[in-house]
């Protein structure tokens, strides 16, 4: 039904999928181009495999394999990814001033994030190669999920992480998964760097999303939500952009959908960023003329990257879909964590930016109030418990352990 091949985005050379490469010679980078006959047959077999109980059909990602990897399988490594909910909340629908507005919630990943989805595809393809220590630069959320599937697979993982920048939550994660993990006295940029460097002369595989593979996996976000709106796509979809991973996956995700007549237009991207960390939005607002890195700074430690290393991707996906890049700052990033949170839906400071930044598209009229959104909310909200305990509205009170003395308590708090 399908095959694929790897092929350079700037330069459009072949090369062989399983080619142990992550960047043409020109300096491009490489995605998974895929040729696909029998479009609205795949759609249909999709669709079917909803009723299945096989754990690579119950996964969001592998229930569309044959338009992610090409693996039997025998091959996937999975911890049944991706299902994840798509809510229609009436007080965040109220809070961002946008009626039409969706969540759908990828903080419901098995290790709390959408890296998840990109993940099992990376580390598939790992397998696949014969490739046993695998490696990654992260803000903690890669790290976690890398530790997750590293282990399943039975391969070494090693995290690479900004020395004091990781939230407990995540570090808690990747070391009890059984992660081998190096702080790096820099930054994320620093970190990914390094990863690049030794992944290039081969000492390690690199399951970052320069990693093709892992774009293949996170395409499934958006086919899953298109399915779950069956097919008739929203006007609109907003994401957090920190190294454009999702951004870029987003992209392909639509770009494919569209030309094989799975939808009938093409939502527009709005991929937001922290202001404090925000190349993207700056290299948007001059026309993408080139990126220009910085020193990252932001409460939302996720996406604290200045130097996005999908920026070729990430640009090509805003162009194809008329999208746009804005950007908050991190009191409006908190202020929708407390919304998120207070709703009973809950997420991490970076996920929080979406309706941060939807709020603001509508109020100064880029987003149409009438128009049909889908935000994704990318991490679980345990995932930082720091940015929890840092809100002044807690209810949190100790007292002696009788009924009377809680009676006065209650008493007093009315
Ligand atoms: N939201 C969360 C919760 C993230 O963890 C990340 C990235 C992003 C948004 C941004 O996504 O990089 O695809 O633009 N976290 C990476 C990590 C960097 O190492 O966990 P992106």
């Amino acid at each position: 039904m399908t095959t694929a091949k790897l092929q350079c985005i700037a330069c459009q050379q072949d090369f062989p999928l399983w080619e142990l490469r992550y960047e043409c010679g020109c300096g491009g980078l490489l995605e998974v181009a895929h040729s696909v006959k029998g479009k609205s047959e795949l759609k249909d077999l999709v669709e079917q495999r909803l009723l299945s109980r096989k754990p690579w059909d119950r996964s969001g990602v592998w229930r569309f394999r044959e338009a992610v990897v090409p693996l039997e399988t025998s091959e996937l490594v999975t911890h049944q990814e991706g299902q994840t909910g798509l809510y229609d909340i009436d007080t965040l629908q109220d809070w961002t001033g946008c009626p039409g507005l969706l969540l759908k919630h990828e903080g419901e990943n098995p290790s709390g994030s959408f890296k998840d989805r990109g993940m099992t595809a990376a580390v598939s393809a790992a397998k696949k190669l014969g490739m046993n220590r695998l490696a990654c630069a992260s803000t903690g959320n890669t790290s976690s999920s890398l530790a997750a599937y590293a282990a399943r697979a039975g391969a070494q993982a090693l995290v690479f992480l900004p020395a004091g920048k990781v939230s407990l939550g995540k570090m808690a994660q990747t070391l009890g998964y059984g992660a081998q993990a190096l702080a790096i006295r820099g930054d994320f940029d620093d970190a990914m760097r390094i990863v690049r460097e030794l992944a290039l002369a081969g000492e390690v595989y690199m399951v970052n999303s320069l990693n093709p593979f892992r774009i293949e996996g996170q395409k499934t976000i958006i086919w899953e939500l298109l399915q779950d709106l069956e097919w008739n796509p929203p006007d609109w979809i907003v994401v957090p952009g920190g190294n454009l991973g999702n951004t870029s996956a987003f992209g392909k995700a639509i770009e494919e959908a569209y030309q094989w007549g799975w939808i009938k237009k093409k939502p527009r991207l709005a991929v937001i960023q922290a202001s404090g960390a925000n190349p993207f939005f700056t290299s948007f607002q001059a026309g993408f003329k080139n990126l220009v890195a910085m020193q990252a700074e932001t409460i939302a430690t996720a996406i604290r990257i200045g130097n996005p290393v999908n920026y070729q991707r990430a640009k090509q996906a805003i162009e194809r879909t008329q999208g746009l890049v804005a950007a908050v700052d991190d009191a409006s990033i908190l202020a929708a964590k407390a919304a998120i949170d207070r709703a009973g839906v809950g997420c991490e400071p970076a996920s929080a930016a979406t309706l941060a930044g939807l709020k603001e598209l509508i109020r100064s009229g880029v987003v149409c109030k009438t128009q049909r959104v889908v935000a994704i909310l990318t991490g679980h909200m345990l995932k930082d418990t720091d940015a929890i305990f840092a809100s002044q509205t807690l209810q949190s009170h100790e007292v002696d352990a009788n009924a009377t003395a809680i009676r006065s308590l209650l008493a007093a708090l009315r």
